[in-house]
């Protein structure tokens, strides 16, 4: 499982030298979907096993009382560009990789396909929990195992953006993968 798992991180920011354990849990949750691709795909997986993660200013998105389950909401993040940041936070009634709250079933993840950017945020399946088809390439990203490409064009997961739980707020702490648009997400 060492080998399928890999953080990348730029020595130039100030990023902590090693994971913490929530870290651990989301990607060791990451590392069991590569193990599973691995075994299908072969050495292909190997790309979308290298997971890149970047911490952020954390941003409070909405209180679980905004939330109704299979209604996402848009939001920005890591920064306000609207061409870049998009994203989307969902409450998908069901335990999800990296999913936070009572139940962890709230995730969220970018909104560009990580195959050319195509714009997946109005493309939700409440039945199937997962953003897409994309209206490009028609790629589709299951939102309950860290955005992992189910079909389609695109071979990375969608960037998850990581969540935290202040009380009844939810708060996105960082971005696990690379946003479609750049050699590597802001600040790295
Ligand atoms: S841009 Fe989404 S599948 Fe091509």
């Amino acid at each position: 499982m060492k080998d399928d798992l890999k953080l990348v991180k730029d020595t130039e920011t100030n990023l902590p030298g090693c994971i913490n354990r929530r870290q651990f849990l989301f990607y060791s949750a990451g590392a069991v979907s590569t193990l599973a691709l691995s075994s299908v795909f072969g050495a292909s997986s190997a790309l979308a096993a290298e997971a890149l993660f970047a911490e952020y200013p954390s941003k409070k998105l909405a209180s679980l009382s905004d939330l109704n389950q299979d209604q996402p909401i848009d939001f920005l993040y890591p920064n306000d560009d609207p061409t870049y940041a998009q994203c989307v936070l969902v409450k998908l009634g069901e335990k999800a990789g990296g999913g936070v709250g009572p139940d962890q079933d709230i995730v969220a993840f970018s909104s560009l396909c990580t195959h050319m950017g195509g714009l997946l945020g109005r493309s939700y399946k409440e039945e199937h929990k997962v953003l897409g088809p994309c209206p490009s390439h028609l790629t589709t990203f299951d939102l309950t195992r860290h955005g992992m490409v189910v079909a389609g064009h695109a071979v990375e997961s969608l960037p998850q953006i990581v969540l935290e739980m202040k009380g009844n707020d939810i708060y996105a702490t960082g971005v696990a993968g690379l946003i479609f648009g750049g050699a590597k997400n802001p600040g790295m």
